[in-house]
């Protein structure tokens, strides 16, 4: 069930046991928000959280989960897509990405499938404290540098842990810059 309001809303998606909680929880700064797992996949909805009164921060299920049959993981890939093709108030979608090096090809086909749908999205980094900073941006880059085999322009990026709140302000900045500029936008057309 969505929401009937007309705020803009924010989504994050992810392979799951990517961190999908964990950030959520630091960019709201509510420890029970979303609910961290050790047993990945928990997410099996979309789940709305409403931010200042402002906007919508959605938590979408866990991409690619071995665990769960195939049946469920289709019903799963069709309300996401739905979701994200159909959703009018959807103003971007943030990729969560884990820090290993190598690009996964599940991650990859969903970026390239954002791409061609021309779904506006960025890619988050996630557990940069367990790489440490300096690596995890190397890391960043070269999985970023890698989308330029088929890819012309690069979509923005963030490096973030939910343990150390780094890179809190930079995605909040980026969705209050976007927010902004859609208010501004509402009240020219007035
Ligand atoms: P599902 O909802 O189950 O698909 O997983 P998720 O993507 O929401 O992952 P979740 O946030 O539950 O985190 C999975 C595991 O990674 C948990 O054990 C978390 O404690 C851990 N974790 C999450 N974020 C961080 C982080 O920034 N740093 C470190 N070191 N561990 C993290
Ligand atoms: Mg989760």
């Amino acid at each position: 069930m969505c929401p009937k309001d007309n705020k803009p809303e924010y989504a994050f998606i992810g392979r799951s046991n990517v961190g999908k909680s964990g950030l959520i929880n630091m960019l709201c700064n509510h420890k029970g928000l979303a609910k961290t797992s050790s047993t990945p996949g928990k997410t099996l909805l979309i789940n709305h959280f409403i931010i200042n009164n402002e906007w919508y921060l959605v938590d979408l299920p866990g991409y690619g989960f071995a665990k769960r049959s195939k049946r469920m993981q289709q019903q799963l890939e069709q309300m996401i897509a739905g979701y994200i093709l159909q959703r009018k108030q959807l103003v971007n979608v943030f990729v969560l990405i884990d820090k290993r090096l190598e690009q996964q090809k599940i991650d990859r086909e969903f970026v390239d499938w954002l791409g061609k749908s021309q779904v506006p999205f960025c890619i988050i980094f996630t557990k940069a404290d367990k790489l440490g900073v300096i690596r995890a941006k190397e890391n960043a880059k070269k999985w970023m540098d890698a989308l330029l085999d088929t890819w012309e322009e690069l979509p923005p990026y963030f490096i973030t842990s939910a343990e150390k709140k780094t890179g809190r302000d930079e995605v909040l900045d980026y969705i209050d810059h976007i927010d902004k500029s859609l208010t501004k936008e509402e009240e020219e057309n007035r």
